[in-house]
């Protein structure tokens, strides 16, 4: 049955990950063996490596109800407490972007946590007074994209913190020739290879290229996806050898080009590339810096010379 979902429902079928896999699965089964809730959960990483799908494998492991929800979606403090008075003992609160919850709903959610009691103000002026209502011990997974953004008294009451990684080029071969075998696409296996080659190390990107290489299979070739088929697709796509697409390249070219290679604050680039700045530090830098294309510098952001050379773009006159 878990083969017609893309989604890996269980650590089984998950690819990757390895460190935090082998940790989550003593401690899930650790808080099995003595029938407790598992300890909260933070996930922390770049978009696309499998936060979410990793927290609901959390719950299905434990066997418990999964809910989800985002820190932009919890507009009021009785929003949470709504979904927190209606979880079932030992269920798992998926909150994900949790760096974007409001300060009064992130209160709530500290009791909740650690002595999982809500504390609600009922009554107004002298009259009011404060309710203690019991909640079920749960188990919240919050995911965020930048650790650094969380307050620390947030942080500190997660148990176990897990930093997911960007996937090497063997695990994303496998996801992309598990997913065509689940969505039932033809690839060949040096097809798959340039498919993971250039998925910037991200697997929800892997499953995107993989659909948009099928179409062409489908209509320029007889199917099968061969790396000529996906060459050719991920060119037209504009995404070049490494992975990177048209707002890596113009991140990289805005400081060369205008900047001489930087140093240059990143609002200067936000500005230049018209992205968010915080799609620009949470999406493209991690990528940029893991392939040391990009270097950060207290004055600001630097290319690198493996910058140059993959732009094609020579270094002279520049200060090295
Ligand atoms: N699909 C997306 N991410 C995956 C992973 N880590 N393992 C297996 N399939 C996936």
């Amino acid at each position: 049955i878990w083969q017609y979902s893309l989604r890996p429902k269980f650590f089984k079928e998950y690819i990757g990950q390895e460190e935090a896999k082998s940790n989550l699965s003593v401690y899930i089964q650790a808080a099995k063996q003595r029938q407790e809730s598992l300890d909260h959960v933070l996930l922390y990483g770049p978009p696309g490596l499998g936060k979410t799908t990793l927290a609901g494998i959390i719950a299905n492991e434990l066997g418990v109800n999964f809910r989800i929800t985002s820190g932009p979606a919890i507009e009021k403090a009785g929003d949470l407490a709504a979904i927190l008075t209606n979880l079932e003992p030992h269920d798992v609160l998926f909150i994900d972007e949790i760096h974007r919850l409001s300060r009064s709903v992130e209160e709530v959610l500290y009791s909740a946590m650690e002595d999982y009691a809500l504390d609600i103000i009922i009554g107004k002026g002298p009259s009011a007074r404060s309710v203690r209502i019991d909640l079920p011990k749960f188990t919240l997974v919050g995911a965020t994209t930048r650790a650094g953004a969380l307050a620390a008294p947030l942080r500190d009451r997660f148990g176990i913190i897990n930093r997911l990684e960007y996937y090497k080029q063997s695990e994303l071969e496998f996801i992309v020739t598990r997913a065509a075998e689940i969505l039932n696409i033809g690839i060949e296996s040096t097809g798959a290879g340039e498919i993971a080659r250039r998925s910037r190390g991200t697997p929800r990107i892997a499953n995107r290229l993989l659909k948009r290489v099928r179409d062409f299979a489908q209509v320029v070739g007889d199917g099968v996806i061969t790396r000529d088929i996906a060459d050719d697709a991920l060119q037209r796509l504009h995404v070049d050898k490494m992975g990177l697409d048209r707002i890596d390249r113009r991140v990289l070219q805005c400081i060369i080009e205008k900047y001489d290679g930087g140093p240059v604050g990143i609002d200067t680039i936000a500005a230049a590339v018209s992205e968010e700045r915080d799609t620009i530090e949470d999406v493209y830098e991690p990528y940029l810096m893991q392939l040391g294309f990009l270097g950060r510098t207290p004055r600001g952001r630097v290319a690198t010379k493996s910058a140059y050379e993959h732009l094609g773009i020579s270094q002279t006159g520049k200060e090295q």
